[in-house]
């Protein structure tokens, strides 16, 4: 896909690689909106790209940590623009982000499952009017090869919490969406994949997990891009991917029964109607 002139939505795009590839969206062209919760982060990225000569993105500022945050950064995103060609859905917290402890979001829901799925789910419908009348258009969703089931008698995690189960069970959750979503989508030229960017990038993430990084912004960059502008991708849905290649995900991902009890719950939390 030729970016030029394309507007992209990436979430997380403050820091990590959802700013580096906010960053090299901008560099061919296209209109980047960027989101995160630091607005100085944001100026500063918003520098680098206009001293590079190319237009300035736009900053939403929204937490994500609490529906309200992913309701005001939807109604923000609307009130500008009329057509999103492409939507990455990137923001997100590791298993050890703020310490070990279980957490929970504005709405009591637990904190992993909040920033890195639902507000990601929620956000996805409240943006499909926008991304539907500029298909043919593409979601992409920034997942992870950390999967876990859903254990859907304790999802939020009240039971032998740990970090890593509650990042897994978020990110199987995102890719489950995935799968809903493009077969919802099939005949309205909007394709949804998610993705392993890179094991271990150099993130903020991966350095306050305590874990040595094992591959750069770049390389998990790349395998973002190839999903939003690949021409090789352009008629796949439903998929998920690691790297720059085609993957089975968690077993749980291909049981319709629990990706419709994960949907009808999405659906209850987020107050979306079915
Ligand atoms: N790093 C890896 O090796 C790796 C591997 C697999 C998958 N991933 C996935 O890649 C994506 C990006 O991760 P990263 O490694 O680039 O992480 P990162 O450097 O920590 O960046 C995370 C981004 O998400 C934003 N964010 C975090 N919590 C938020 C909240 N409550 N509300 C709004 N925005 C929030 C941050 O904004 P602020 O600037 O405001 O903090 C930042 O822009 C994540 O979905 C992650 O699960 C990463």
């Amino acid at each position: 896909m030729n970016m030029n002139g394309k507007t992209v939505l990436i979430t997380g795009s403050t820091d990590g690689v959802g700013r580096y590839v906010a960053s090299e969206l901008a560099k061919q062209g296209a209109h980047v909106l960027l989101h995160g919760r630091d607005k100085a982060r944001a100026k500063t990225l918003i520098e680098e790209i206009t001293a590079r000569g190319h237009e300035a993105p736009s900053f939403y500022q929204a937490d994500l940590s609490s529906l309200a945050g992913a309701r005001q950064l939807a109604d923000a995103v609307k009130a500008d623009h009329k057509k999103l060609d492409v939507f990455v859905s990137n923001a997100g917290i590791g298993s050890q982000n703020n310490g070990p402890q279980r957490q929970e979001s504005a709405d009591g829901h637990e904190l992993r499952f909040a920033v890195n799925y639902l507000s990601g789910f929620l956000l996805a419908y409240l943006l499909l009017p926008l991304i539907k009348a500029a298909a043919p258009s593409r979601i992409v969703n920034v997942a992870s090869l950390g999967q876990h089931p859903i254990d859907f008698d304790d999802v939020m995690i009240t039971k032998n919490y740990s970090g890593s189960r509650a990042y897994a069970q978020s990110k199987l959750s995102q890719i489950m969406f995935t799968i809903d979503l493009a077969s919802e989508l099939k005949d309205a030229g909007v394709t949804v994949n998610s993705l392993h960017p890179a094991t271990y990038m150099n993130t903020t993430m991966v350095r306050a997990g305590g874990i040595t990084p094992m591959s750069t912004v770049e390389q998990g960059g790349a395998a973002i891009l190839h999903l939003v502008q690949g021409d090789d991708v352009a008629n796949k849905s439903g998929l998920f991917f690691n790297g720059m290649n085609e993957m089975k995900a968690n077993a749980q991902a291909y049981d319709a029964g629990a990706r419709r009890r994960l949907r009808e719950l999405s659906l209850r939390l987020t107050g979306l109607p079915g």
